[in-house]
């Protein structure tokens, strides 16, 4: 299930580098390996520049195996990412590909609701359309406050049991594949959710019965403060599921101890895990959020 990081260094040349919004870019990679191996929740550790000492830790947006080709959602915050915001067509770069552990399949008969706050979309954009194609019903709720990265729609595809926007906007990527999706912002945009992505949450699960609750699987990514929240929610409704933290990390293969992450352990305590090789997807249950 996970992915050993150390044996799977490869080349990347970039087939294409697409802005979306004013941040955010959609990369694609030509990788003559670790595209088979690529599962929702694994990651990439992406040289950006040959100043920098310290790769950079990307998930993985989309793969696809028959082109080898992998997809990276990724938002200019630093020197890593402005570098590869003016990466063109043909330019070449090394990468860890892929590592970590990948989120678990709900059991039969349950049903996923993915959480995703901003660039937090990306492991779980791949993750619901695996699950769709398995025969999973799925909705994906995103809590979005700058412009959408991707293209919105008309929904044609009602939340069930119940409907918490008036005429919602769906992503067209997910909609598609006939996966509901809604989004949730603070500012007032016709189509949205006005709140917190986590409080759309709250509302879809309040309005469902206890046997279709007890049967929904959490699925989350996002910032840190929003994961605290969706946590919060699953222990409300007394529900399950796995969530992707996201730690500063350096060599990305289990070597320096610098992504560490508070994570129970069998005895009731807890104990610092690393989020490259032990994650970056854990059980929500076991991450111990007070510590975070
Ligand atoms: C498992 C994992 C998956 C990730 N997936 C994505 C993704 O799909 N798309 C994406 O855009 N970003 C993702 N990130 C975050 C991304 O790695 C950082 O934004 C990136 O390393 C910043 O590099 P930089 O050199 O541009 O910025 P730096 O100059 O290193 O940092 C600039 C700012 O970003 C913050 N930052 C740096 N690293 C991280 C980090 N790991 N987590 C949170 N904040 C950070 C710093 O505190 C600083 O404020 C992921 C991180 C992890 C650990
Ligand atoms: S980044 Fe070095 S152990 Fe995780």
């Amino acid at each position: 299930m996970c992915q050993p990081a150390a044996s799977n260094q490869t080349t990347a040349t970039v087939l294409f580098n697409k802005q979306l919004t004013k941040t955010q870019y959609l990369l694609r990679l030509q990788a003559p390996r670790g595209v088979e191996e690529a599962k929702p929740g694994h990651f990439i550790h992406l040289n950006c520049h040959p100043s920098l000492t310290l790769p950079r830790p990307f998930s993985i947006l989309d793969s696809d195996i028959n082109q080898g080709t992998l997809d990276i959602f990724y938002q200019v915050v630093g020197e890593g990412t402005q570098y590869m915001a003016g990466w063109q067509a043909g330019f070449e770069t090394t990468m860890l590909s892929p590592i970590g552990c990948h989120f678990k399949q709900p059991d039969a008969g349950h049903n996923a609701m993915l959480i995703a706050g901003g660039i937090g979309y990306a492991p779980l954009d791949f993750f619901a359309r695996q699950l769709k194609k398995q025969g999973v019903q799925t909705t994906l709720l995103l809590g979005l406050e700058s412009d959408p990265p991707f293209e919105l729609t008309t929904s044609n595809t009602p939340l069930l049991p119940f409907e918490p926007i008036k005429n919602p906007v769906s992503l067209t990527r997910q909609e598609s594949f006939g996966i509901p999706s809604r989004l949730a912002s603070f500012e007032a945009k016709p189509g949205f959710f006005h709140g917190y992505v986590t409080e759309l949450a709250a509302r879809i699960l309040q309005e469902m019965d206890n046997q279709q609750r007890e049967k929904t699987v959490l699925y989350i990514c996002g910032p840190t403060p929003m994961m605290k929240a969706a946590a919060k929610v699953a222990v409300k409704f007394n529900i399950g599921g796995q969530v992707s933290l996201e730690e500063h990390m350096a060599c990305g293969f289990g070597g320096c101890a610098g992504c560490v992450a508070p994570i129970k352990d069998a005895d009731d305590g807890w104990n610092y895990r690393r989020v490259c090789t032990d994650g970056p997807v854990f059980d929500l249950k076991d991450v111990v959020w007070d510590k975070i």
